[in-house]
């Protein structure tokens, strides 16, 4: 199976092979318009300034609710002002010119803002959730949010105070659309990891999967990440420029 018969049609075919991209993002994409990263060389992430286990987890919810509606609050506002940069435009105009060639990009990101929507990009996975979107932790409704969450807050569905939560994953929540995910890095032929530092899982191991189907794997990243050892390609630098310039070599492949 493998052996030659591999070889000969990776030799003949790599344009090809290359037609079905998993992309996994992280914040390091949405850095340079102005959202903060969680973990970085100089300990100024946002996990430096604020203790996660206080702040995002189901725990930290139930004991003290306004002090995460709070901090999530901080980050809804910032992101509304915010605005896409190159690299979410690139992988938008990636997304397009692979269905135009009969390809397919898969987008799973980790970050919870919507600037890869904005940028165009069609079909988003977000693994983590979605800071513009609240749910009913009574009913399960979710519905979009763009003002402030507080505790007096009535769910529109149930009618339910107290119940309203960011769309978000916490720690120690299951990530979203795992099947939809595990099933698209099974059929995908090249993994391109972006602005993430791989000290989360399971985002972090989709790599270690992706090189055991034997599928490429490339790292673009600022610094690299905790599991760089395990990509066969990797470029550094800002995502701005980095992504852009990936984008077009393989659009003009
Ligand atoms: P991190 O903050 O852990 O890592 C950000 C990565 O982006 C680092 O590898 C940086 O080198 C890189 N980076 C910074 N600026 C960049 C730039 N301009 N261009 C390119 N790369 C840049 O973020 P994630 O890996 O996304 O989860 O974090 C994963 C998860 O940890 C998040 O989704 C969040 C957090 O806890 C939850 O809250 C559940």
């Amino acid at each position: 199976m493998g052996g030659e018969g591999g070889e000969l049609t990776g030799r003949l075919s790599e344009p090809l092979r290359r037609r079905n991209i998993f992309i996994l993002t992280g914040a390091g994409i949405s850095a340079e318009s102005g959202l903060g990263t969680f973990r970085d060389s100089k300990g100024e992430g946002i996990w430096a300034r604020f203790d996660p286990m206080k702040l995002a987890t189901p725990e930290a919810f139930a004991r003290d609710p306004e002090a995460v509606l709070a901090f999530y609050d901080l980050r809804r506002r910032n992101l509304i002002s915010a605005s896409p940069n190159a690299a979410h435009f690139a992988l938008a105009r990636l997304e397009a010119g692979l269905l135009a060639r009969g390809g397919r990009l898969t987008l799973v990101t980790q970050n919870i803002d919507d600037l890869h929507e904005r940028a165009g990009s069609r079909r988003v996975i977000h693994m983590h959730g979605e800071l513009l979107k609240a749910r009913c932790d009574a009913c399960e409704t979710v519905r979009p949010q763009l003002g402030d969450l507080a505790v007096s807050h009535a769910c529109g569905t149930c009618g339910r105070t107290g119940a309203l939560r960011p769309h978000v994953v916490w720690f120690g929540e299951m990530p979203m659309r795992m099947d939809e995910i595990e099933r698209a890095l099974r059929e995908a032929d090249l993994l391109v990891a972006i602005g993430t530092s791989g000290a989360v899982y399971p985002a972090a191991g989709f790599v270690a999967g992706a090189r055991a189907r034997g599928i490429r794997a490339c790292e673009i990243n600022l610094e690299a990440a905790d599991n760089a050892d395990l990509f066969d390609e990797q470029r550094l630098g800002a995502a701005s420029e980095t992504v852009p310039a990936w984008v077009e070599e393989i659009l003009s492949e």
